[in-house]
């Protein structure tokens, strides 16, 4: 919530999180009709980390994210960030269908008041890194879902990345780690185009170095992915547990997938005997 000066203020970069969460909790309405979304929930992530975050549908995922990115406030506790500003990709791209891919990739810089020269190259540059070159020019109906959300991811990264050296900034830029926050981003696309993009996603990340908050309720998207795994409860979600799943393959990634499921079932049926 407060971005704090004080985490840049020692600028012992390595140490920066981009995020920190300390004891927070989110309720929904009062009285005896609030529902408790999240409570007492720990969470860092380090630069350039890539995290996922686990849990049963209605647990709080979203809202957690949402806290993340400004778009709503914690009811106790407080989120620290130290990041640009986050960017959220969302289940449904949710681009603007009067404008172009180019010109989608381009708004947040276009609203961050870089030059036009600028943004168009910036906008060439992630729509080449998405594998769009060359499609800057069309428009979301004329893009298939997968493509679309290469489109929000390139919009993404534009809105994360910091503009700050562009224009008359004078390199001045502040440092401080990119954070993408994505909520279930390809759970809507088929089978083979998913693969497809967790794989484009992960070279994205390499490439950029950026921090990457990844919710899912796939558990082998979550291992494939993430460097670390951590389950959320069943609401009120709070984080149960963790994993470091970094750089395994074969039977390690097999292994992990199977004590992570069972986890998250353990999860889920506590909650429905409840
Ligand atoms: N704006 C809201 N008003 C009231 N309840 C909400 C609101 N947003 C979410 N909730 C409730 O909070 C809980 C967590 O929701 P959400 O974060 O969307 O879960 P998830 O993303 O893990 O599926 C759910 O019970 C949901 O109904
Ligand atoms: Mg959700």
């Amino acid at each position: 919530m407060t971005a704090t000066a004080e985490a840049s203020a020692t600028a012992t970069s390595n140490a920066v999180r981009p995020v920190r969460f300390h004891q927070v909790g989110k309720a929904f309405g009062q009285g005896r009709k609030s529902v408790v979304a999240l409570e007492g929930v720990n969470l860092d992530v380090a630069a350039g980390e890539f995290v996922c975050l686990l849990g049963a549908s209605g647990c709080g995922k979203t809202t957690l994210l949402n806290l993340v990115a400004g778009l709503d406030k914690p009811t106790s506790g407080r989120i620290e960030l130290s990041s640009s500003r986050p960017a959220v990709v969302f289940q449904e791209a949710a681009l603007m269908p009067w404008l172009t891919a180019a010109g989608n990739v381009e708004l947040p810089l276009r609203l961050a008041g870089v030059s036009k020269a600028a943004r168009r190259a910036k906008a060439a540059e992630l729509l080449e890194l998405v594998r769009l070159g060359g499609l800057g020019d069309k428009r979301p109906h004329e893009l298939s879902g997968g493509m679309r959300q290469r489109v929000a991811l390139a919009r993404a990264l534009a809105s994360t990345t910091d503009n700050t050296e562009s224009g008359s900034g004078a390199g001045s830029a502040s440092g401080k780690p990119s954070l993408l926050l994505m909520d279930e981003p390809f759970s809507a696309l088929d089978a083979i185009t998913r693969d497809v993009l967790q794989g484009e996603l992960l070279r994205i990340w390499r490439a950029t170095g950026t921090a990457i908050l990844f919710v899912t309720h796939d558990v082998r998207e979550a291992v494939r992915l993430g460097q670390r795994v951590v389950l959320l409860s069943s609401r009120p979600g709070r984080v149960v547990r963790e994993w470091d799943v970094d750089g395994l393959s074969g039977a390690g990634e097999t292994g992990a997938v199977d004590e992570i499921n069972g986890a998250l079932r353990k999860v889920i049926s506590s909650h429905a005997a409840a």
